[in-house]
């Protein structure tokens, strides 16, 4: 980033109040922590922006389920996603909430700004309305005449009054835009789609709606109390509400933003929507909207019907903060899809952070420890090392564009890099060797060098895991901040004389039997969780859920015999059955009923069959179907025909 750019402004989208987080929220909100981390320490006046967006009927609704106030609920979910966020320790600079008084004092200011420019008219709408993305569709965008194109659910038809911005004057400056600055949407790659979009022609944008009032009203002047703004007008102003818009407009000077970080199912609106907007209101447009992919479960979209979802905290309670932030940055190429595992956790955490980064720190506790009582001088780095030195900077110097370019996994494999020259060298040069043959000068540097190496890549590695780079800064002796950012990466300085602390082990190896487990209550949640679900889904909305009768048939339902079973052993919850579903093979199936069936007495009963689900592994063991149950508190029957059936028989 450029030097004459001081200010930094980062913000995530606004999370909806109908639901809580899950890892989708937690992966962007963590690369803007990350960003924003990164920033100050590197000396830039940083703004980071989260928060929630809180109006429109999706809300209202799902609180009428629950028989709250819209208020009500949005003031219990948007309190969840900040609890999340500070447990998670995320440095946001404010968190805004769409009912926030300056916001819809900011909002109001812009329709009017926006009004009086002579883009806003009144005029009817009449369309294919998605309640649940909260967007108008064209009938030939709609599947089988009536489904969400985006989300598959039934549309209904919307016949309204509605104030229109004239987002169709906007179609040239757009194509500019993107043609005079290829960066503005992130990945390079995502931009076509948007061109090839708004290339195609934009109508004009319903931005009011008369069909429920939970929203921010219309500015008094414009003297029609019947209509709220729309959702996504509504919720796209936070970005300049919060720095004081149309209020206390001080913080207005970290606009225009330097980067707002999106998902990609919501490109659209912030590629689109968003600088059509800001044209209006003559504000300078920010330098990059990015979007990320999106995460699936062990290959699976998460959903709350399935029962899948990954809850953030959950996997950073068991395996720790860091490592979940580590491994969210590092292991998808930002604009992919991501699919998240135990195992691949694991898998990082074992081998990048416990054997590439954690076992250089334990290197340097013994050597330094061994042969210097834990005192080390750099002054003889620059004479043995500065071939080392050198590569490292150079590596250093080259991965720091990819942060802004959000190629963030990049810049983790770039520092990795950096790590192998010192795990090499050690290999090289054994240390121990010139200790016994008398040159303890030379081993000083070594130990030197791979002392300076690591508080290199720690201070680059702040922003990523800031939690556990204090512990390794305070081994390391060394502090972390601009200081040393300038002195050590800028100035390519060298660290000052230093005492080593030991410290436990940063990553303790996770054994092979743990991931074992883990893949085990991770299927076992799986069982579970759908149980759950629907079981509650009955107090709540199943209207949410709707099915159409072809999605419903893609699930193949057969009676199945259970010819053999067996408990599979170091597990609480798993029975190894043998199953007849009238194949040529019998089905292995691992089911989670242990605590309800002794193994002795399913042999030869019939249950119904899950068969067409996608084989998995469980403790090295292949599972190829689910059997179906029902479980309240009084335990867990197994769903079974009422008389014998031949096995194999189709359930419908
Ligand atoms: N409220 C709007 C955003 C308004 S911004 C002016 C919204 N909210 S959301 O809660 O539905 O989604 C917030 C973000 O979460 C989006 O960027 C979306 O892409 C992201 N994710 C939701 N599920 C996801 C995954 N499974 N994986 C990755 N990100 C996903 O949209």
């Amino acid at each position: 980033m450029s030097d004459s750019c001081k200010k930094v402004y980062i913000t995530t989208p606004i999370y909806y109040v109908n639901d809580v987080a899950h890892i989708g929220h937690a992966y962007t909100t963590i690369i803007a922590d990350m960003l924003a981390r990164y920033s100050r320490l590197a000396g830039y006046d940083t703004f980071f922006l989260t928060g929630t967006d809180e109006h429109g009927q999706k809300i209202a609704d799902s609180a009428a389920v629950r028989n709250k106030s819209p208020k009500e609920y949005a003031d219990e979910i948007s309190g969840k996603f900040k609890n999340l966020w500070d447990d998670f320790d995320i440095s946001y600079d404010k968190f805004i909430r769409t009912t926030d008084e300056y916001h819809k004092i900011g909002v109001q200011k812009a329709f009017q700004k926006m009004f009086d420019k002579g883009d806003i008219y009144k005029g009817n709408y009449e369309g294919n309305y998605c309640v649940s993305c909260e967007t108008f569709f064209t009938d030939a965008q709609l599947i089988d005449n009536e489904g969400c194109p985006d989300c598959g659910r039934p549309t209904t038809i919307v016949k309204e009054e509605s104030y229109f911005f004239r987002l169709s004057n906007y179609e040239d400056k757009l194509l500019a835009l993107y043609e005079n600055n290829p960066e503005f949407i992130l990945p390079k790659a995502k931009a076509k789609e948007i061109v090839n979009f708004v290339k195609a022609g934009l109508h004009d944008l319903s931005i009011s709606r008369t069909s429920f009032d939970w929203g921010v009203k219309l500015p008094d002047s414009m003297n029609d109390d019947k209509h709220v703004m729309y959702v996504w007008m509504d919720a796209l102003m936070n970005y300049i509400t919060a720095l004081g818009y149309g209020t206390d407009e001080k913080n207005m000077e970290f606009w225009p933003g330097k980067v707002h970080l999106v998902g990609k199912d919501i490109l659209r609106f912030h590629a689109i929507f968003w600088p059509a907007f800001l044209m209006s209101l003559e504000l300078p447009l920010p330098d990059h909207i990015a979007a990320h992919g999106w995460w699936t479960r062990d290959g699976e979209k998460m959903s709350k019907s399935k029962g899948n979802v990954v809850d953030p905290k959950e996997i950073a309670d068991a395996y720790g903060l860091d490592a979940f932030r580590y491994f969210m940055l590092r292991e998808v190429p930002f604009g992919q899809d991501g699919d998240f595992s135990q195992r691949a956790l694991m898998d990082r955490i074992n081998s990048d952070l416990g054997n590439d980064l954690g076992n250089l720190l334990n290197r340097i506790q013994g050597m330094s420890g061994k042969y210097f009582d834990f005192k080390v001088t750099s002054k003889d780095v620059e004479k043995y090392h500065q071939k080392e030195l050198d590569e490292a900077h150079e590596l250093i110097k080259n991965a720091e564009p990819l942060i802004y370019n959000m190629q963030i996994n990049r810049y983790l494999e770039e520092l990795w890099k950096v790590l192998t020259i010192a795990n090499k060298a050690i290999g090289d040069y054994e240390p121990w060797a010139m200790m016994k043959n008398g040159r303890e000068e030379e081993a000083m540097a070594l130990v030197a060098l791979i002392v300076n190496i690591m508080s290199k890549v720690s201070i680059m590695l702040d922003s990523v895991m800031p939690e556990k780079i204090a512990q390794i800064a305070k081994s390391l002796g060394i502090t972390v901040d601009n200081a040393s950012y300038k002195a050590l990466i800028i100035e390519k300085g060298i660290v000052a004389d230093t005492v080593i602390t030991k410290i436990d082990a940063l990553f303790p190896r996770i054994e092979e039997e743990l991931i074992a487990t883990a893949e085990v209550q991770k299927a076992e949640t799986v069982v579970e969780k759908p149980r759950k679900e629907a079981q509650k889904k009955e107090s709540t909305s199943e209207e949410d859920n709707i099915i159409t009768i072809d999605q419903f048939f893609e699930t193949s339902l057969k009676i199945g015999t259970i010819v053999e079973a067996e408990e599979v052993p170091k597990s609480k919850k798993l029975l190894k059955l043998q199953v007849d579903v009238g194949e040529e093979n019998n089905r292995q199936i691992l089911a989670g009923i242990k605590e309800f069936y002794s193994a002795e007495s399913l042999v030869g009963t019939q249950a119904c069959v899950v068969s067409n689900l996608k084989p998995a592994k469980l403790m090295g063991m292949l599972s190829e179907g689910m059997l179906l149950a029902a479980k309240d508190e009084n335990g867990l029957s197994l769903l079974r025909p009422e008389t014998s059936k031949v096995a194999g028989t189709k359930v419908s």
